[in-house]
């Protein structure tokens, strides 16, 4: 049967990531691939109990459509909860939208900005799934490269300035960037960058869209000001999840903009799934006014924070005696990226299936097809005797690689 698919589906190809990660479950594996917490972070007890109520008491809210904004007692909560990480003041409900997830507050905002044609400033390497979102609108990349502290603001300048000289500058809709701990790279934009990022918007009149999954997960060091309190809500669109810091299974993304940007962002997700879902939303609600959630993630942060620890000994261990190796030591977050020199992670892959051990190949995470020598590493969901085995492996894989292509490893 020949379906006639749109353009657009024709185009659409399975995620590199679901595909390589096919086999990760197969018995005695490691996997350092997903960026999926650990599971005993949940609160599940909490949860159910509050779940039970909030389906019995309030079912006339829970079993029911909820409005396109979002649940207005989570509304509270999150404004609240806004105040105490980033001490944004001065927002209002006006400036809140909750989204099923961070992701889809990604594929609004690239269907109330993006016409097709229009550029996004990236960063090489990126989050895959906001390319994802921003090509789906046919959107250009303007690449910059992401450095020790965050991206190359000369490279976002270089860009700038040529689109302007071109009289293509309107058509630069965005900046994207995750300030604290990026994924894939661990990596967290500097004070000093956060400011110059604004100044440079500013300048050249365009957004940031900062995308903030992983700020609140910091084990080590200052917490630094957001990106929007430097540039407020004319300058900045901040998005959160409760997917890290909570559990990803309630699906509840927040976007925080101008009243405008929210209003289009509304009429948008109300041709796509006309509202999140009011039980996951009441529920979150709940358990905010319940719980301090800030309190409850710390055991998270500091499980997080050992496993990060025994996979950078482990690397460490194994890879310090070949040249020029390079890893990211992150003070939160949940990824480590690390850099074999003169090697394709992609191709090392298949030597690592055999090893049995995954990761994510830095191709999977550049703005356009090129090869990489970088894989992501999360450290988050193996065990810490796992973690260890896993580097091992890993060193294994990646001296059968080496020795099978003739490449000189130390
Ligand atoms: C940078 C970034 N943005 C957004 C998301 C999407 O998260 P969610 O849709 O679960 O909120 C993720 C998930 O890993 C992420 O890493």
């Amino acid at each position: 049967m020949e379906f006639r698919f749109s353009k657009l589906a024709q185009k659409l190809k399975s995620s590199m990531i679901r595909e390589l990660l096919k086999y990760a479950n197969v018995p005695g594996a490691v996997s350092f691939g997903g960026g999926t917490p650990d599971p005993e972070t949940f609160p599940r007890h909490q949860l159910a109990e509050i779940a039970r109520e909030v389906i019995e008491k309030e079912y006339k809210y829970t079993l029911q459509y909820a409005t396109t904004e979002g649940d207005p007692e989570l509304i509270k909560q999150l404004l609240l909860l806004l105040r105490r990480i980033y001490g944004l003041d001065g927002l209002s409900s006006e400036n809140i939208l909750i989204t099923v997830g961070s992701q889809q507050a990604l594929e609004l905002v690239g269907k109330v900005l993006l016409d097709p044609g229009d550029y996004v400033v990236v960063g090489d390497p990126e989050y895959l799934g906001a390319l994802s979102a921003f090509r789906m609108r046919e959107a250009k990349f303007l690449v910059v490269k992401f450095e020790k502290d965050g991206p190359n603001l000369d490279q976002i300048e270089y860009h700038l300035k040529r689109m302007q000289k071109e009289g293509e500058l309107s058509k630069v809709k965005f900046i994207y960037v995750v300030s604290n701990f990026q994924n894939p790279s661990g990596i967290t934009t500097s004070l000093a960058k956060r400011r110059a990022l604004v100044e440079l918007a500013e300048r050249y009149d365009v957004l940031i869209v900062e995308d903030d999954p992983y700020g609140v997960l910091r084990f080590k060091g200052e917490h630094l000001p957001s990106i929007m309190n430097f540039g407020g809500t004319d300058r900045v669109i901040l998005l959160n999840t409760f997917s890290k810091i909570l559990c990803p299974g309630l699906r509840i993304g927040i976007v925080v903009a101008d009243k405008q940007i929210i209003r289009k962002l509304v009429l948008a997700k109300q041709g796509s799934d006309l509202c999140s879902s009011s039980l996951t939303m009441r529920l979150a609600a709940r358990y905010l006014e319940r719980y301090d959630v800030l309190e409850q993630v710390k055991p998270a942060i500091d499980l997080y924070k050992k496993k990060k620890e025994v996979m950078i000994e482990a690397l460490k261990e194994e890879f310090s005696d070949v040249c020029d190796v390079d890893w990211t030591d992150p003070d939160g977050g949940l990824f480590v990226w690390t850099t074999l020199p003169d090697i394709d992670t992609m191709e090392m892959f298949k030597y690592a299936e055999q090893r049995k051990v995954f990761y994510i190949p830095g191709e999977a995470f550049k703005p356009y097809e090129e090869p990489s020598s970088s894989m992501r590493m999360s450290f988050c969901l193996p065990s810490f005797d796992q973690i260890k085995e896993g580097v091992h492996r890993l060193k294994l894989a990646y001296l059968d690689y080496v020795e099978a292509k003739g490449l000189k490893c130390r």
